[in-house]
């Protein structure tokens, strides 16, 4: 790969270890990929924060890059292992949670911004249409591709924290316009009723395009939070990290639908609820906010919630972003929630929390969620906030 006089003297180490280290990264990767040079990033989004994930050798690592690097573009953190400030209340034990602070105090000290949560573009690291950026959580990845039009591959941690000190990623993959064509056509003949219908079609097109560019055309209707919510599925079960909508995200209009064609029907929706759906009555655990709640969305959960309580044999938990729980308390849904009952699960969620061995059976509005829930040995159910709020109401799912 060429490099710069400027790349190649901090390939040498002239600004120290963490730019030479992330310089051999970047070029490793570049090499692998077929990359003729690096590329400016606009921002990075690093995942790989929760001390469940990356265990002592991970925060060895980082306390090692922390040692003489800052970063140099604008950087935010995925979720981290637990609720950073009420992590007691969310059951955390303190010795995880020591850890946990370690990693928290290294990215810190690499000038990262600790938002910690998977949905940046909705607190401020948000890019614009053709920027290039390097990011790592593969929900977020999906969702500026697709629905900013941003350009990213999807990165690894340590591929991303490398692009976060070096300010520039290797051009290739989804960086290249040439990569970004739709490969598939997906059509819609069914209706999407709600939310989690929006996590079922997820499943569907990724189970069934496997690493291709869907281009969806009979959608006529969308909003932000099933867009985050479809990005996250379809990039967990399957897909590339990019998709079109037709009539609905950017660069639909420059491309053609492809010849070959699949079709998605409401009895395929169903079978992906049959897929992933347990057959579990009593639940243990509610969570919300998979992708991390919008504002919109905890306001739904209060309106719900209101002069309800939640049963003492479940947890009901909302996961979000520390600023949209600011401006949750500002509007008072913070008082209506935890009146009831609910707890607020801010900097984390259920995938990279501790909770294997904690609960026996999780509902959620989200595919991913039950994705992830099922690899922590949890039972699952997926369907509408209104079923997950009865479902944490009973204490079961009806
Ligand atoms: Fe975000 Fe965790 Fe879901 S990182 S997309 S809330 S699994």
């Amino acid at each position: 790969m060429y490099l710069t006089k400027e790349e190649e003297r901090m390939m040498d180490g002239e600004e120290g270890y963490a730019v030479k280290k992330s310089m051999e990264i970047l070029v490793a990767l570049g090499d692998i990929y077929g990359a003729e040079r690096l590329i400016e990033v606009g921002s990075v989004q690093v995942a790989g924060v929760s001390y469940h994930n990356l265990g002592d050798a991970g925060l060895g690592f980082l306390n090692e890059l922390a040692e003489d690097g800052t970063v140099k573009v604008l950087t935010t953190l995925n979720p981290a292992g637990m609720d950073l400030e009420d992590w007691k209340r969310l059951g955390i034990d303190a010795e995880f949670a020591r850890k946990q602070n370690l990693v928290i105090d290294a990215f810190k000290k690499m000038g990262i911004l600790i938002s910690c949560t998977c949905t940046p573009y909705l607190i401020g690291n948000l890019p614009i249409y053709g920027e290039h950026i390097a990011w790592s959580e593969s929900s977020a990845v999906t969702f500026v591709n697709s629905v900013i039009g941003a350009k990213t591959n999807r990165e690894g941690g340590p591929s991303a924290l490398a692009a976060a000190f070096v300010g520039k990623t290797p051009y290739y993959g989804l960086h290249l316009d040439e990569n970004r064509v739709p490969d598939t056509h997906v059509q819609i003949t069914t209706e999407l009723k709600n939310l989690p219908d929006w996590g079922a079609l997820g499943y569907s097109i990724g189970k069934r395009v496997e690493n291709k560019i869907p281009y969806i055309t009979g959608i006529t209707d969308a909003s932000l939070d099933k867009l985050k919510s479809f990005c996250a599925s379809v990039v967990t079960y399957g897909s590339k990290p990019l998709f079109y909508i037709n009539g609905i995200t950017p660069g639909s209009e420059r491309h053609r639908p492809p010849n070959e064609m699949i079709t998605i029907e409401d009895r395929d929706i169903k079978e992906a609820y049959e897929s992933i759906n347990d057959d579990v009555s009593i639940i243990d655990l509610v969570c919300v906010g998979c992708p991390h709640c919008s504002i919109k969305e905890i306001a739904e959960i209060a309106e719900l919630l209101n002069n309800k309580k939640i049963s003492s044999n479940t947890e009901f938990w909302v996961a979000c972003s520390r600023l949209m729980k600011q401006m949750a308390d500002k509007r008072g849904y913070t008082e209506t929630i935890e009146r009831a009952g609910g707890k607020f699960a801010c900097d984390t969620c259920m995938a990279v929390a501790p909770l294997k061995g904690r609960f026996r059976s999780v509902a959620t509005t989200s595919a991913k969620g039950c994705y992830y829930s099922r690899h922590n040995g949890m039972l699952t159910k997926m369907g509408s906030l209104e079923e997950c709020i009865e479902a944490a109401v009973r204490g079961r799912w009806s």
